[in-house]
Order: C-alpha cells, then sequence, then structure tokens
C-alpha cells in the first residue's frame, strides 16, 4: 500500500492497483504550493465533510479524471448540482463493496457545512478494508467512544487522525483514540496548515514513543510504503 501525502488531510492510498483521494484541499494550501493539482489522477475520491478544507479541489479533480466521488448524501447531491455523474451516496453506518476493497462509514464528531453556508449533512470517517491492509480515516473529529467500536469491528493496521487540536482531537487525544481502536500506528493529519493548529512535530513524535506508539508525519509530496 503506498500513500502520499499532500497537504492538511489530504492523501492519496494506492491498493490493489486503484488509487483513492482522501479529502482534497491543496490548491488553496499555502504548505502544498509544489504540488500540481493536475497531476493527481485519482480512481475515487472520498470527502469526510463538506468544509473548505476538505473538498476544495475535489470538483475538480472529479471532473479532470472522472474519478468517483464517494460521500454522503448531501456532498453527493452538491457535487451533482456543479456537473458531476460520477458519484455513490452513503451515511453513516453503510457499507460498500468496490473493486479495491470496502468503504464503510463511521461517525465523527465535528460539523459539516458548505463555503456559502448550506447544510454539508453529518461529518463521517472512513474503514477500508483490502487485502493489502485495513485502516481508519478520522476526517475531522474529536475523540470519541465511538471509536472503540471501530476497534471491536475489524482490526485496523493503521489509522489517519487529526492532531491539531482546536477544531480537532490534540497529539494528547490522538494517543488515547490508539486505545480505542487497538491500533497503535498513526498517519498524523490536520495540523500546521493554519496557525490555530500549530503543532511541535518534533514532540508529539516523542509522545507517541513515549507512549509505545508510532506516529508517522509525512512530508507534502512525498509517498511511504506500508
Ligand atoms: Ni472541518
Ligand atoms: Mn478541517
Amino acid at each position: 500500500m503506498r500513500i502520499t501525502y499532500y497537504g492538511h488531510s489530504c492523501f492519496l492510498v494506492e491498493v490493489n492497483h486503484k488509487k483513492i483521494l482522501f479529502d482534497p484541499f491543496i490548491s488553496p494550501n499555502p504548505l502544498a504550493k509544489h504540488i500540481n493539482v493536475n497531476s493527481i489522477n485519482p480512481d475515487y475520491i472520498l470527502l469526510s465533510h463538506a468544509h473548505e478544507d476538505h473538498i476544495a479541489d475535489a470538483l475538480f479533480i472529479a471532473k479532470k479524471t472522472n474519478a468517483k466521488i464517494i460521500s454522503n448524501w448531501e456532498i453527493c447531491m452538491w457535487a451533482n448540482k456543479n456537473g458531476i455523474t460520477n458519484f455513490h451516496p452513503m451515511n453513516i453506518g453503510g457499507k460498500i463493496k468496490l473493486d479495491f476493497g470496502n468503504v464503510k462509514i463511521v461517525n465523527a464528531i465535528h460539523s459539516s457545512s458548505f463555503p456559502d453556508g448550506t447544510y454539508g449533512g453529518n461529518p463521517m470517517g472512513f474503514v477500508i478494508e483490502t487485502s493489502d491492509k485495513n485502516f481508519y480515516y478520522a476526517g475531522d473529529t474529536a475523540l470519541t467512544e465511538d471509536m472503540k467500536l471501530i476497534g471491536d469491528y475489524r482490526q485496523v493496521d493503521f489509522s489517519f487522525l487529526p492532531i491539531g487540536d482546536n477544531f480537532t482531537m490534540s497529539v494528547d487525544n490522538a494517543i488515547i483514540a490508539t486505545d480505542f481502536l487497538k491500533c497503535n500506528k498513526v498517519i498524523g493529519m490536520h495540523y500546521n496548515t493554519f496557525d490555530l493548529i500549530k503543532i511541535d512535530e518534533q514532540e508529539a513524535i516523542q509522545k507517541f514513543t513515549r507512549s509505545g506508539k508510532e506516529l508517522i508525519l509525512i512530508s507534502i509530496g512525498n509517498t511511504i510504503e506500508l
């Protein structure tokens, strides 16, 4: 499984010869100026909620690549209104089988409105099961005991968790989340993009290590293999 970081909460996961893009916020991100949005060719775009810092480049990439958007009903209807016809609406609790594996939608404790203020449905996380590895992409969320359900439902090999605090979980909360999830390997997201979510990266990594856990912080534009 190959994972490329495009900044903020945006990752491209390549598994079973398919490319899955999460929460594209690239062209407005000052930390991701060196990323060429035109070079990203996903098969699927998964959107966790309607906030600008998660959907900014979604329509552009979907139109250019014909990638299928997978999100809640409200976000899929917004995409459809904007000319996208390849989408699959879901909601929390639902699961679908796709050609790379299964996608299950789980709860996130957050809000979800479009930049113009209209309702964006409930915010979500994704549990992805594949023949290679299983993982959890939390989206924007607070620490919640619902994460215990994920740990009981499926062995996840790693989790994408927000660590920037202020709008989401903090580093300390993410460490507690790893116990709920029964998963000690975390890829950090939703940090450093804005002043309000600046963290000390070395301190964060050390906190995880001291707890017997692993925090992976990928440089923007870099790819890792898990
Ligand atoms: Ni948000
Ligand atoms: Mn956000």
